[in-house]
Order: structure tokens, then sequence, then C-alpha cells
């Protein structure tokens, strides 16, 4: 049986989609068979993020029409074989997601859903920005998976800028955790080539931190703030002043 871990947040655009995908990519790489279910049935864009945009694929709507089967609704990453993605996107009945879960999620070691299907899941997380809206929403969020009966909760601090945190800008992933009262799974840097569709190498470092902290292997939490100490931090600091 597959662990199905649900990724949320209340308020939109917080990284959701790009750390189900940057997480799918670290645990396929490390030979876990992974399956992200992209819920968002409007515009499912976590094929855009895993750069497969241009792909022709079926959805899961075509499996609710029964135009497929739901491991044909699952595209195989080309260069990821260990990956794939399923799309949401046309979807009418939501419960669709889970009855196509159920049918394959035999096939996978890690299923990671975007927005779907929470009340399968084994683990919540909510995944939030380093910001005081941010902050505030996943507050509400979590303490909701909580009381809808969620046993594991935890949070995933994304685009965490390291010369903030070292500036006193913003909150530490650990200080957000102390606050939220909620585990932190992981905490991903800001990366600003992450729009235009390209992973800086510490990003994907990142997210390989967390793979390994889910699968269950020995190591320490990405740090954000590691550029910045030392003689060269002192220079980043005072160069960050200065701009
Ligand atoms: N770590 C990050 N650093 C910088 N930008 C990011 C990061 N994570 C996500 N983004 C950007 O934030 C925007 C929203 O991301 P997305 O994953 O679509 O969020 P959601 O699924 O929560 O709506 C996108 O433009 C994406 O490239
Ligand atoms: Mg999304």
């Amino acid at each position: 049986m597959a662990e199905k871990i649900y990724f949320g947040s209340l308020k939109g655009g917080t990284g959701v989609t790009t750390v189900c995908v940057g997480l799918g990519l670290a645990l396929a790489d490390s030979g876990e068979r992974t399956l992200i279910v992209d819920g968002d049935v409007t515009a499912a864009c976590a094929m855009t993020v895993a750069g497969l945009g241009d792909y022709q694929v079926y959805t899961l709507a075509d499996y609710e029409k029964g135009a497929c089967r739901a491991k044909q609704a699952a595209f195989t990453h080309p260069k990821a074989q260990n990956l794939s993605i399923m799309p949401a996107t046309g979807i009418k009945d939501l419960s669709v997601i889970k009855s196509a879960v159920k049918e394959i999620e035999g096939l996978y070691d890690y299923v990671l859903l975007d927005k779907a299907a929470a009340e399968s899941c084994d683990l919540a997380v909510a995944v939030t920005e380093p910001y005081i809206p941010s902050l505030k929403s996943a507050g509400a969020f979590t303490a909701a998976l909580s009381d809808g009966g969620a046993k594991d909760v935890r949070i995933i601090v994304n685009k965490l800028n390291g010369g903030q945190v070292a500036a006193g800008e913003v909150l530490s992933a650990q200080q957000i955790s102390k606050l939220l009262r909620v585990p932190l799974l992981a905490q991903i840097p800001e990366d600003c080539t992450l729009p235009a569709g390209r992973w800086k190498q510490s990003t994907v470092a990142a997210f390989k931190v967390a793979a390994n902290t889910l699968t269950g292997k020995k190591c320490d939490m990405y740090d954000v703030l590691k550029g910045y100490s030392g003689f060269n931090g002192f220079i980043k600091r005072k160069l960050r002043e200065r701009i």
C-alpha cells in the first residue's frame, strides 16, 4: 500500500504544486515509485511545473467518462520513470479522484495528493510561505486539518529567503513551526528561477533532504541560513543591506 500524503493550503500560490513536483522528483530519484495527483479541476499545472506542459495526456476527466483506465490517466515522466502525474482537470465529481487512486495506489510507494482527497491521507502537510498573511492562513488550515481527523499534520515552509531570515525580516522555519505548534517537515528556499521553469541546485538539494526525511533516511535538515554565516556570509549580508 502506498503512503498517501496530502498537501494543501487555504491561501493560493504558496507553492503546493511546486512542492509536490519537487518532492515527487526527489522521491523518484531515490527509487521510490511516486504518483502526484493534481487536484486542481480548473487548471491542473503539475505537468507544466514538471516541464511536461506540451505532452498530450489522458486526465481524470477521461477516466470519469470511461474513456481510459486509471493507470492511463497517470502520465509517466519521460526523464524520471519512477514519477507519474495524474491531472484532475475537468472532472465533474471529486469522488472520481478517490476511486482512481484506490485502483492504482498498489503500483506506488508514495501518492502525493495536491489539494485532493485529504480524507484518505496518512499524513497531511500544510505548505506555507514565511509571510504574515500566509502564516495566519496556515494556522487556520492546520487547525482545520486536525479538527477534520488528520492524525499526523506537518508544515513545509516554502519560499524561505536566507538573507531575509538572517536580517530578521521573516521568521525562520523552526520559529514558524513553534509559532504554529506544528512539526516542521521541510524548508524550501526561495528560488527566483522557479517561475521560469528552472530549478536551482540548492532547491533540488532541499527537496532531496525533504524526501530523505519522509523515507526515514538520516539527514540534517536543509538550512537556508547556510550561505549567510562566516566571512562569506558577512559579505553577503552587507551587500544585501546596500542593494
Ligand atoms: N520556492 C519557491 N521560490 C520561488 N517561487 C516559488 C517557489 N515555490 C513556488 N514558487 C512560485 O510561486 C507560484 C505559485 O506556485 P504554485 O506551486 O503554483 O502554488 P499553488 O499550487 O499553491 O497555487 C509559481 O509562480 C511558482 O513558480
Ligand atoms: Mg497548485
